[in-house]
Parts: C-alpha cells; sequence; structure tokens
C-alpha cells in the first residue's frame, strides 16, 4: 500500500519507481543536493498561506518557530500573512528576509531587554506582553529609553484541558506562559496596560497547544478569551496557532475551514465582534515538506530486527526521539512495498539507541544499500529543531515549483561547524 496523498505535498506524485515534488524528480534533487534532503512543494506553502489569509478575516500570522529561513518568511508575508518572530534571532531572519517591521508580531515568555528595544525601535506590529516582569521592562524603555509606546496584545492563560504532548501544550492553569484569566491577573494586566502610556493596548492573544487533533481546546480557549477580550472592549483578538496535521494514515485532523469556523462560532458565543486573527504555524508547512534519506547499512540481529540505518537521525529530526512523533516512510524508487514487505526501524547515525526515526517500517524485500528513503511530513518543526549532535552537519533545503528547484538554505560544512569554535592555546 503506498502512502496516501493526503500525506504528501499537493504537488507531490508517486508513480510505481519514482516520486516527484513540485514537478522536480526526488532522486534528482537527492543527488544534486546530497542526503538528508528537506524538499518542499512551494506552491503547497503558497497556497496553505492564502488558505489561511482567506479563513480568517482579521489578519493570519506565520509562526516561524515551525520553519524558518529567508525564504519562508519572504513567502509568507508575498501571501498576505504577517510573521509571528519569539526571539531577536527569528526577528533577525524575518526582517533579512524583507518582512516589514509593521508585519511582524513578537512573542516569548522571557523577552530580553534587547529584544524588546528592537521591537519597540522598529515599531513591530505587534508585541506580545506575556508577564508584568516584561511590563516593568517596557515602561522602562519607553519612560527612560524614549522609545515609542508598542501597539500590545495580552496573553492570557484559559486554563483548558489540551489533549496533546504536554511538551506542546500551553493552556492548562499550569504553564509558563501568560497571565491567568481565572484569577483576575489578566483583568489587572489590561487594567495596567490601558491606564499606562507606555502601552497601547490593543486585545488579546490565546494559544493553547500544538499538534491538536481535535478543535475542543481551542474552542474552549478562544470562548474564555473572546469573553474576556469582550469585557475589556478590545480591538482584537489573536487565537493563535495549534492546527495538528496527521503523520501517518491513521491519524485525522480537521481542516484549515473546520478550524476557522470552530473559532467563529466560539468567538460569537462569547459576543465578541472585533477583529480575529490566528498564527498558524505547523498546518502551513509540515505537509508541504519531505526528508530524503539514504540507506547505508541494513542488519539483522539476532532477535530478529532488523535495522535500516540512514545518513541523518535524531539530530535532523528530534520529534520521534522527543515526543515518540510516529512517521511514515517508504523507498522512492518503490513506494509500494508489496503484499509481503520486510519490516524494519529506520534508524539514523547518531550515537545512541534513541535514535530510531521510524518504527516497524514496510519497506520492499529487495531494500539494499544506497537506496532514497522518503520520510513525509516533515515541514514542520523539524529543520527548525535539528542539531549538529555528533557534528552532523544540517541538511539542505530546497523548494520546488513548477518543475524547478531554488536553495533556500545549503547544506552545512564543516567549516560551519568549526565557525563558532574558539580555539587559542592556553596562555602558559
Ligand atoms: N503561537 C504561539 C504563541 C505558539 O507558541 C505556537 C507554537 C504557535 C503560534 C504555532 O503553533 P502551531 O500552529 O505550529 O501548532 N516543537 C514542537 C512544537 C512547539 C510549538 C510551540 N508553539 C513540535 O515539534 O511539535
Amino acid at each position: 500500500m503506498t502512502v496516501p496523498s493526503r500525506l504528501l505535498p499537493d504537488n507531490a506524485h508517486l508513480d510505481r519507481t519514482a516520486m516527484t515534488v513540485g514537478g522536480v524528480d526526488a532522486a534528482t534533487a537527492a543527488a544534486e543536493h546530497g542526503t538528508p534532503l528537506h524538499l518542499y512543494d512551494e506552491a503547497h506553502l503558497r497556497a496553505r498561506c492564502r488558505e489561511l489569509v482567506a479563513a480568517f478575516s482579521g489578519g493570519a500570522a506565520y509562526a516561524s518557530k515551525a520553519f524558518l529561513c529567508r525564504a519562508m518568511a519572504r513567502l509568507a508575508y508575498e501571501e498576505g500573512m504577517s510573521v509571528d518572530v519569539a526571539s531577536g534571532g527569528e526577528m533577525t531572519v524575518a526582517l533579512a528576509g524583507g518582512v516589514p517591521p509593521a508585519s511582524l508580531v513578537l512573542h516569548g515568555n522571557n523577552k530580553s531587554v534587547a529584544e524588546l528595544t528592537d521591537a519597540l525601535r522598529l515599531r513591530l506590529h505587534r508585541v506580545v506582553v506575556d508577564s508584568w516582569d516584561e511590563v516593568t521592562r517596557i515602561r522602562r524603555l519607553v519612560r527612560e529609553e524614549k522609545l515609542s509606546a508598542p501597539d500590545a496584545l495580552i496573553r492570557v492563560n484559559p486554563a483548558v484541558q489540551v489533549a496533546t504532548h504536554a511538551a506542546v501544550s500551553t493552556g492548562q492553569a499550569d504553564s509558563k506562559f501568560g497571565f491567568s484569566l481565572a484569577s483576575g491577573e489578566a483583568a489587572a494586566a489590561a487594567r495596567e496596560l490601558d491606564a499606562e502610556p507606555a502601552f497601547r493596548l490593543r486585545g488579546v492573544h490565546v494559544h493553547v497547544g500544538s499538534q491538536l487533533q481535535s478543535l475542543a481546546a481551542i474552542h474552549a480557549g478562544a470562548v474564555s478569551a473572546a469573553a474576556f477580550a469582550r469585557s475589556i472592549a478590545a480591538e482584537e483578538l489573536s487565537v493563535g496557532g495549534g492546527l495538528g496535521v496527521a503523520l501517518t494514515r491513521a491519524d485525522r485532523v480537521p481542516s484549515i475551514r473546520e478550524w476557522s469556523t470552530a473559532v467563529a462560532e466560539a468567538v460569537a458565543a462569547a459576543g465578541f465582534t472585533g477583529r480575529v486573527s490566528a498564527e498558524p504555524g505547523r498546518s502551513v508547512v509540515a505537509t508541504a515538506g519531505v526528508t530524503l534519506y539514504r540507506i547505508g547499512t541494513i542488519k539483522t540481529v539476532p532477535s530478529g530486527r532488523c535495522y535500516v540505518s540512514v545518513d541523518g537521525g535524531l539530530s535532523d529530526n528530534p520529534r520521534p526521539a522527543l515526543y515518540g512523533s510516529v512517521y511514515e516512510s517508504f523507498l522512492v524508487r518503490s513506494p509500494d512495498a508489496g503484499a509481503d514487505p520486510l519490516v524494519a526501524d529506520i534508524v539514523g547515525k547518531n550515537c545512541e539507541s534513541g535514535d530510531t526515526l521510524v518504527r516497524q517500517a514496510r519497506l520492499p524485500r529487495d531494500v539494499a544499500v544506497g537506496d532514497l528513503l522518503c520520510v513525509p511530513v516533515t515541514g514542520g518543526y523539524v529543520h527548525a529543531m535539528s542539531s549538529n549532535y555528533n557534528k552532523l552537519t544540517r541538511p539542505a533545503v530546497v523548494f520546488a515549483r513548477s518543475g524547478r528547484s531554488r536553495l533556500v538554505v545549503r547544506r552545512e560544512t564543516s567549516a560551519d561547524l568549526l565557525a563558532a569554535d574558539v580555539f587559542e592555546p592556553a596562555a602558559t
């Protein structure tokens, strides 16, 4: 059985012996750029941005933490999105990609003075205020450094149950993010920001979690945040991101349309009539990208388990090791493993047993060293969370569109591994 098309980029085509993405042959791209390789369907990325902009009339910000390089920031902006940055580093890349400051939203539960200074100086579209210490820092920058008062949203914590991995659940009461609605902290923060000339309070922000496969928590969070937004006569409510994607054929997730409809219902139920915006990351990029690996060793151990090792691993995709994420995989030259497949664990080349990318993958019996393996739905939070563990170099990223490919992040080299390494003889 071949992988269902809903797990592949919109413009991917599989036949019995090959795969194209955005009209580009995967094997050719892998030969040209080396492996591992992140290959994205650029038209898919653009279509998703447009769909999100259409779904949320109050605007959609791309959560750049999901996947960021200058080309991606630029693409989201070109397609009508603003860009959410959660650090000075993300801000630097988005600005370098040509996104104007007036289209940037700054997040973070511990924004530094330097990050806030840049945000105020550049007059970002929104600063999402997350703590009393941040209020103090901004007030000082405005009063003493004479920087301009930011257009601010207050991030609220709605204390809802969130059905996702604990690491990516943020809307529960016990969370480092936001001001509690239940305790009255959010109301106190709104009063403070409203009365304080160092802020222009525009509204409210809520984000309950990520990779959500049900809309229940998003709905509950939006009802609470919208009721609060109404109570403070806010102009704007941002409902954050969180829409999940299917990683395997067993996963079922809501559509963008179902998400925006659920949000609209929640907001209407709470009687909020202001602008409603969203901040999706994963749903823009995840399914647009696949990773191509080259198989290097195949080994069957006495227990009978077969290990197929590829030329990447948890250093380029830590999600299976970190969250237990389950991915599909297939051989590019033979996507259908047939009726009698070889069942094998796909492992990486990092030096630990936790380095399993796909458990119990089904591959054709004639799988061989040198074959290209594809892992789909790796366009979100994969390149973004990669590391140089074992001093492996990060893969290249290629955008494919209408049969043409363009390199947007080059593969790291040995020189990159030494670039920040300071090596001076110790003074004697
Ligand atoms: N807005 C805020 C304030 C967020 O914290 C996030 C994600 C988003 C928007 C975008 O959420 P999305 O639409 O992508 O679900 N590293 C994890 C994901 C962490 C998500 C953090 N915040 C992973 O690999 O699954």
